[in-house]
C-alpha cells in the first residue's frame, strides 16, 4: 500500500509573511498512532488562515497551513482497530482535532481539547510532540491543523468522517471548517429553539453556512447582515429572511427591529471578529438575547460591550469555536448529504494549488462569494 505513495509530494508552505505561500517539494508524511493519511482531494480557503498568512496570530514557521480538508484514506496508522476507518474511505477531516485524551475530550468537549491548543494551535505539532512534516533534508515543518495544502494530509483519527459514495469531495472539503463551525455555533454556541429569531452578522463562508443550518434548526426569521449587496442576495437564496446591508444602512439596529416587531433577534451570530461586527450583533439583540461570536480577531483585539445594557437585559455571549468534532463531524455530513447544507452551491470557486496564493489574495479582498476550495485535481 505505502508502495503507492510517492516519498515526497507538493505543499504551500509559509515561509514569511512578506513572501506569502510558496509550492514546495517536501517528505510526504505517514502516520502514527491513532492517525491515518490522506491523499488530499481538496482544501478549503478560510479566513482563520489569512491571519496567520498575514502573521496577526503568530504561528511557528515554516509551516503548512489549510485547515478543511477531504481526501481518500491511503494509510491508517496503528491503533486504530476500533475507528472504523481503513485504506479506500472517502473522507472530510476537520480542522478542530481533539486529542481525544484529556479531561475535556473525555467529557466529550472536543472544543475545550487542551493538547489541541497547546501542541497544534500555538506549536504547529501533533500529540507526540512532533509536526509529522518535514523538508527534504529532514527540518520540521509546523502543520495548521492537519496542513491540509499539501498533496496528503495526517490527521488524528478522532477528526476525520467518511462520507457516501455518491458525495462531492471536492466540495466536501468546506465540511470540516465552514460548516462544522456553522453547526457548533448554531447547535452548541446558540442552542437555537426552533421558532427563535436570528441575525448573522458577516455572511460569509462560515457565516453563509449559519443561514441553512438554522432555518434547519426551525429559525423564524434570518437577517443577513454584510457589506456586499452579493452576499447578501446569495444570503437570501440559502434561506435569509431579510437582508441589511451595513455599509449603506442608515441604522442597522432600526432595520433589524422594524423587521422583528420592535424586539431585535434571539440569537445574533458573528463571523468577522471585528469590534464593530460585535458592535452591530449586540445592537441587534432582543432582551435575553444570546449573542454568538465565531468570527477571530486579527491577533488580540477587544470589543466594547455596554455593562448595563448586558445586565438589565439579561443578554449573553456565548463564545463558539468549532464543534464537537467526533460527535458533529458526522452530523454535519449526514446534513450535507441530505441536502440541508448545499454544500455543493456554498463553493464558487477552484484553484490548483500553484494558485492558491491568489485565492487568499481574493479573499482578503472580500471577493470570494460562500468558500473557495484548492482542488488537488486542477
Ligand atoms: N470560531 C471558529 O471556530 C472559526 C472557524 C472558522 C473561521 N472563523 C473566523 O470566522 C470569520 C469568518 O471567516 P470566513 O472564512 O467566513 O470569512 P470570509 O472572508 O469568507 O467572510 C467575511 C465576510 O465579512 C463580510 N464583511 C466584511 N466587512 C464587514 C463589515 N464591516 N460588516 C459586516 N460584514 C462584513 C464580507 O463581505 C464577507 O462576507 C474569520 O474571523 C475567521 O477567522 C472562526
Ligand atoms: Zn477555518
Ligand atoms: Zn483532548
Amino acid at each position: 500500500m505505502s508502495a503507492q505513495i510517492p516519498s515526497t509530494m507538493r505543499a504551500a508552505v509559509l515561509r514569511d509573511p512578506a513572501e506569502g505561500l510558496r509550492i514546495e517539494e517536501i517528505r510526504t508524511p505517514h502516520p502514527k498512532a491513532g492517525e491515518v493519511l490522506i491523499k488530499v482531494a481538496a482544501c478549503g480557503l478560510c479566513h482563520s488562515d489569512l491571519h496567520v498568512l498575514g502573521g496577526a496570530i503568530a504561528f511557528p514557521l515554516p509551516a503548512v497551513v489549510g485547515h478543511e480538508v477531504s481526501g481518500q484514506i491511503v494509510e491508517v496508522g496503528p491503533g486504530n482497530e476500533h475507528t472504523g476507518l481503513a485504506v479506500g474511505q472517502q473522507v472530510a477531516g476537520a480542522f478542530l482535532m481533539p486529542c481525544g485524551q484529556c479531561d475535556a475530550c473525555a467529557a466529550g468537549r472536543d472544543d475545550l481539547c487542551g493538547p489541541f491548543f497547546e501542541l497544534n494551535r500555538l506549536q504547529g505539532r501533533l500529540y507526540d510532540g512532533t509536526t509529522r512534516l518535514a523538508t527534504l533534508d529532514g527540518d520540521p515543518i509546523a502543520m495548521y491543523s492537519m496542513g491540509g495544502l499539501a498533496e496528503y494530509a495526517v490527521i488524528p483519527s478522532t477528526s476525520v468522517t467518511p462520507v457516501p459514495d455518491d458525495f462531492d469531495v471536492v466540495s466536501g472539503a468546506i465540511l470540516g471548517c465552514a460548516a462544522m463551525t456553522a453547526y457548533g455555533a448554531v447547535r452548541r454556541g446558540a442552542d437555537l429553539r426552533s421558532g427563535e429569531t436570528v441575525a448573522v452578522v458577516a455572511t460569509g463562508g462560515v457565516g453563509s453556512t449559519i443561514i441553512p443550518i438554522a432555518k434547519s434548526f426551525g429559525a423564524r426569521q434570518i437577517v443577513a447582515i454584510d457589506v456586499s449587496d452579493e452576499k447578501l442576495a446569495d444570503a437570501r437564496a440559502l434561506g435569509a429572511t431579510h437582508t441589511v446591508n451595513s455599509a449603506t444602512s442608515a441604522d442597522v439596529r432600526a432595520e433589524v427591529f422594524a423587521v422583528t416587531g420592535g424586539r431585535g433577534v434571539d440569537v445574533a451570530f458573528e463571523a468577522l471578529g471585528r469590534p464593530q461586527t460585535w458592535t452591530t450583533a449586540l445592537d441587534v439583540l432582543a432582551d435575553g438575547g444570546r449573542m454568538v461570536p465565531i468570527g477571530l480577531g486579527a491577533g488580540v483585539q477587544t470589543a466594547p460591550v455596554e455593562i448595563n445594557r448586558t445586565v438589565r437585559r439579561s443578554q449573553s455571549i456565548l463564545g463558539s469555536y468549532g464543534a464537537r468534532t467526533r460527535q458533529d463531524l458526522p452530523e454535519v455530513v449526514r446534513l450535507a448529504a441530505a441536502g440541508v447544507v448545499d454544500y455543493r452551491g456554498l463553493v464558487s470557486r477552484r484553484y490548483p494549488l500553484e494558485q492558491v496564493a491568489d485565492g487568499y489574495a481574493a479573499l482578503r479582498r472580500g471577493e470570494i462569494r460562500g468558500r473557495a476550495v484548492v482542488d488537488m485535481s486542477l
